[in-house]
């Protein structure tokens, strides 16, 4: 029955139906196999004028226009039995530190995280080394799906420890309290590192491992946070009580050295500065320039005198410098690069009265001398955070990656106040000028200039 069926179909249909049939197979095995066996950050992607500024409108307009949908990895990472294999498949964890001055000089991370897992995961295998040690602290408000997945990673990783944090609302204690706990964590470790860093989930380094490791050095044990006045509405339950030291305001960003981590987590002064900021207004604002900047009371190894500083910029109206790169730093807060609304135009949107980095931020982005930017979302302008990122992952791997110079890092106010010099030795003190909240508008810098 069957042949005589078959018999009947003209021979020239059936053959090409069946060629027909095999090279469709041909073309979607294919592709099956090569989009589940392709890294995330491997996808093609024409990051020339996004990075580089070349005057190629179309692709630059590609690049905003560029929609990338990352759910369906997320279904996947959150419905696996394997979320390793998973994490294996689309991410390039490195295997191996790639000089041997980044496998002898550690670094200890610390993040906070609350959402989007696959920016996360890719967030971290950038940074990762497996020489580094990692602590993240999750918010106990994020998904159960998304809380197993995160605790799952030191099943992957040795290198890295999870905590279920508070609940991290803005303006809230649970921010600062979960920061600690990693900040705590790394420092009590028996493990070598030297410098520890905080990352939120939305920051992107601008830095290879290998500057990271020569920006450290250069610091030579200096800690680098930002400085800036307290606000006194923001004593909140406090108003009236005296703080165990003076408080002053920074960002959130902060790099300690492994000695002043030590000194910091077993210090009596340090617990009572955390209770008395938790009946404070936004103290994940208020905890490092204050452990930091009071070495008479807490002589913390890397600390310097913050008042010296805030003294400069009251009775000196120094004019702030026009170039920040890596080659003339320009300030002396390099944790991480922040637009607020107020200060320049963002090409981006801006959220949380900061900017949220569209593709026309990227290119001025990678001339900055800080070590991360803050803040990239993947599921907003993906090109800007795609292409940031290979553009990191290149020049990691890039022949002239070992020429990269720190030493106009060693030039920063902090890190010459930190080795003796006084305040008024410093080789570029207008790089005191602006803390990283300055409103342009609001600067008047033409009385007395030194
Ligand atoms: C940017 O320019 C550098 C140096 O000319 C080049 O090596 C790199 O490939 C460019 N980046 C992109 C994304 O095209
Ligand atoms: C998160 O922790 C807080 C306090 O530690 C607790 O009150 C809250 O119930 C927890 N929430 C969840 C979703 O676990
Ligand atoms: C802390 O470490 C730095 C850099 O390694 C070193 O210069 C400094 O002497 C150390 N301080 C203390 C108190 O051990
Ligand atoms: C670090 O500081 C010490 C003095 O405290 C100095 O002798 C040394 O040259 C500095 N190292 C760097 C790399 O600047």
């Amino acid at each position: 029955m069957v042949a005589v069926i078959q018999l009947k179909i003209p021979k020239r249909l059936f053959y090409s139906g069946v060629a027909l049939y095999i090279v469709l197979r041909l073309i979607l095995v294919d592709y099956g196999a090569v989009a589940s066996k392709r890294k995330l950050e491997e996808i093609p992607l024409e990051c020339d004028s996004v990075i580089n500024g070349t005057e190629d409108s179309r692709a630059f307009s590609r690049a905003v226009q560029w929609d990338w949908h990352f759910n369906w990895v997320e279904d996947e990472i959150f419905k696996a039995k394997n979320v390793c294999s998973v994490i294996e498949k689309y991410f390039n964890f490195a295997k191996e530190a790639p000089t041997i001055e980044e496998a002898e000089y550690p670094l200890a991370y610390g993040l906070v995280v609350y959402k989007t897992i696959v920016q996360v995961l890719m967030q971290l295998s950038l940074f990762y080394q497996p020489q580094h040690l990692f602590c993240i602290t999750v918010d106990n408000q994020s998904s159960d799906q998304y809380k197993a997945v995160i605790e799952a990673l030191p099943k992957c990783f040795p290198n890295m420890k999870v905590f279920i944090g508070e609940p991290s609302n803005w303006g809230s204690f649970g921010i600062l309290n979960n920061v600690y706990t990693c900040f705590n964590w790394l420092a009590q470790s028996k493990q070598k590192w030297e410098y520890y860093q905080y990352l939120s989930g939305t920051d992107l380094p601008i830095r290879t491992n290998l500057e990271m490791v020569r920006i450290f050095k250069a610091l030579n044990g200096s800690i680098n946070t930002d400085v800036s006045t307290f606000e006194v509405d923001r004593y909140k339950n406090m108003e009236g009580v005296l703080p165990p030291m003076p408080i002053y305001k920074s960002s959130m960003s902060v790099v300690v050295p492994r000695n002043a981590s030590n000194y910091l987590v077993s210090s009596p002064r340090v617990q009572k500065l955390l209770k008395y900021l938790s009946k404070t207004w936004i103290p994940d604002e208020s905890f490092w320039s204050t452990v930091s900047g009071s070495p008479a009371l807490l002589p913390v190894p890397g600390s310097i005198r913050v008042r010296d500083i805030l003294w400069l910029r009251k009775n000196f109206k120094l004019r702030p410098p026009f170039e920040n790169t890596v080659n003339s730093i320009g300030t002396s807060y390099i944790g991480r690069y922040q637009v607020w609304g107020w200060q320049k135009e963002c090409f981006g949107k801006v959220k949380d009265y900061s900017c949220l980095f569209g593709v026309g931020d990227i290119e001025e982005i990678m001339t900055r001398p800080e070590l991360v930017a803050h803040k990239l979302y993947l599921d907003f302008q993906p090109a800007g955070f795609m292409c940031m990122f290979k553009e990191i992952r290149r020049k990691a791997q890039s022949p002239d990656a070992g020429k990269f110079s720190a030493k106009s890092y060693a030039e920063m106010p902090t890190v010459e106040l930190y080795q003796g010099k006084a305040i008024t030795q410093l080789t570029h003190p207008h790089w005191l000028v602006r803390d990283s909240f300055f409103n342009p508008s609001l600067e008047d810098f033409d009385k007395e200039v030194l």
